[in-house]
């Protein structure tokens, strides 16, 4: 049966067939009784891509994105060694991509798959490894930044002061004085030398100094060298940030983490273009191109307001093309999220959605090429685990899927009572 390839155009077709993309399920066709499975779908990863994966809750968006790493890492060696997968795990659930998915082993028999771990990198953050030794949960590293690294508007955002209000002023008074490599207690003590009022200067060390707590800070910081290697899997667990500030703390990680992918990218870049014009091959690609995956994204670009992570992943977003970043969003909201990001998008894989302001976030972008509306298409796709709709801007055509079973256990179940 022909495969189907999505996200690829047709010089690349033309170029590549189907070498670099990677098998995410089946062409579902017919309709009621008729259905059934057909042709493979194929997802191009040699080009970088913005695909957004929406769906209701428990609809199959967060195994359909570890569905991506696992066939990212199953790629034959001459394209895997050229890409890596960061996973930004909110839920703290990718972790057990390290065990086989002896669960539905009948199932993966049906697709002629066998369970299978993965040898994934896990990194927790450096001051939370005491409560994942507690938990049991293997991680293989721990992460954490410089408070230098921090801009005024990082600290704000993850703070919650406004860049405006006498709060934010007076950190950035601060911060601009401050030089080389300092720590949280540095800025506090250079808080107390500064001629402010008295009560905004406790308020905000006070907060400030909350975020020692955080454990994500140090005097190193993590080397993005360290984890942008070739083939790796890398998960980072944000999953522990919970009240008033998670939200905060969660974004200024991913904000930073991006901002250092970012930089090594556009920097590895014009290196592969000068080796390019020079032809010396070995030169070509020592930083990989890399897929990010960001589960919760709302949270991180929402449609209103900003986050510490909002700025550089619209950066990322608008020119990672050029750099070679790939970005996969999921999100059970799309109408919550930024419209830049569904707008930009060139693939959408959309499970079950029933909320009208839902499906109508996805009509406005992508009716155009439909011959009818999208409920139609929602309204047929069977009632089963990990059906979606595959909208493809590069063809402009819309599949049915069945997205296949995880090789790898899935974390995400939810608990039952009994
Ligand atoms: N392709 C699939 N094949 C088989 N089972 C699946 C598939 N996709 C999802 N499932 C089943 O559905 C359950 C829910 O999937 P998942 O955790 O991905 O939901 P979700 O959409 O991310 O939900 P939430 O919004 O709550 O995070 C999984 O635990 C798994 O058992
Ligand atoms: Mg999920």
């Amino acid at each position: 049966m022909p495969e189907i390839i999505v996200g690829r155009d047709w010089d690349d077709l033309k170029k590549f067939g189907n070498k670099g993309t990677i098998s995410l399920g089946k062409n579902i066709v017919g309709t009621g009784a008729e259905t059934h499975l057909a042709s493979e779908i194929k997802v191009d990863v040699l080009r970088p891509h913005i695909v957004v994966v929406v769906g209701k809750r428990g609809s199959g968006k967060s195994y359909t994105s570890q569905v991506v790493a696992e066939e990212i890492y199953k790629l034959p060696e001459e394209v895997r060694r050229n890409l890596c997968v960061i996973s930004i795990d909110t839920q703290g659930i990718f972790w057990s991509m390290k065990y086989p998915n002896n669960k539905q082993r009948d199932l993966l028999y049906q697709w002629k798959l066998k369970p299978e771990k993965f040898n994934v990198f896990e990194y927790v953050p450096f001051g939370q490894k005491g409560k994942f030794d507690e938990m049991g949960i293997l991680y293989d590293k721990t992460f954490s930044f410089k408070p230098s690294e921090l801009t005024v508007a990082d600290w704000c955002y993850s703070l919650g002061f406004g860049e405006n209000e006498l709060e934010g002023i007076l950190l950035s008074k601060v911060l601009n004085k401050m030089k080389g490599n300092y720590s949280i207690d540095d800025i506090a003590s250079k808080l107390e030398e500064e001629e402010f009022d008295e009560k905004i200067k406790l308020r905000v060390e006070n907060i400030l100094l909350n975020a020692k707590n955080w454990g994500i800070f140090s005097s190193e910081g993590t080397n993005v060298y360290e984890f942008l290697q070739p083939g790796k899997i890398i998960i980072f667990d944000v999953s522990l940030f919970g009240g008033g500030v998670g939200w905060n703390v969660k974004s200024l990680i991913v904000g930073l983490l991006m901002k250092k992918i970012y930089e090594a990218r556009v920097m590895a870049r014009r290196k592969e273009e000068l080796a390019t014009i020079e032809e010396e091959e070995k030169k070509k690609r020592n930083i990989p191109l890399c897929w990010i995956i960001t589960d919760e994204a709302h949270n991180f670009i929402p449609s209103t307001g900003s986050t510490a992570a909002s700025d550089i992943i619209l950066t990322v977003i608008r020119q990672g093309r050029q750099p070679g970043i790939s970005q996969l969003f999921v999100t059970q909201m799309p109408d919550k999220l930024h419209t830049d990001v569904l707008s930009q998008a060139d693939l959408v894989i959309a499970h079950r959605l029933t909320s009208q302001r839902d499906i109508d976030a996805l009509k406005a972008i992508m009716q155009t090429y439909m011959l009818y509306s999208i409920e139609k298409y929602l309204d047929e796709l069977p009632k089963l685990k990990g059906v979606a709709l595959i909208l493809d801007d590069n063809s402009e055509r819309l599949y049915k899927i069945r997205v296949r079973p995880r090789q790898s256990w899935h974390g995400g179940e939810s608990p039952v009572a009994l």
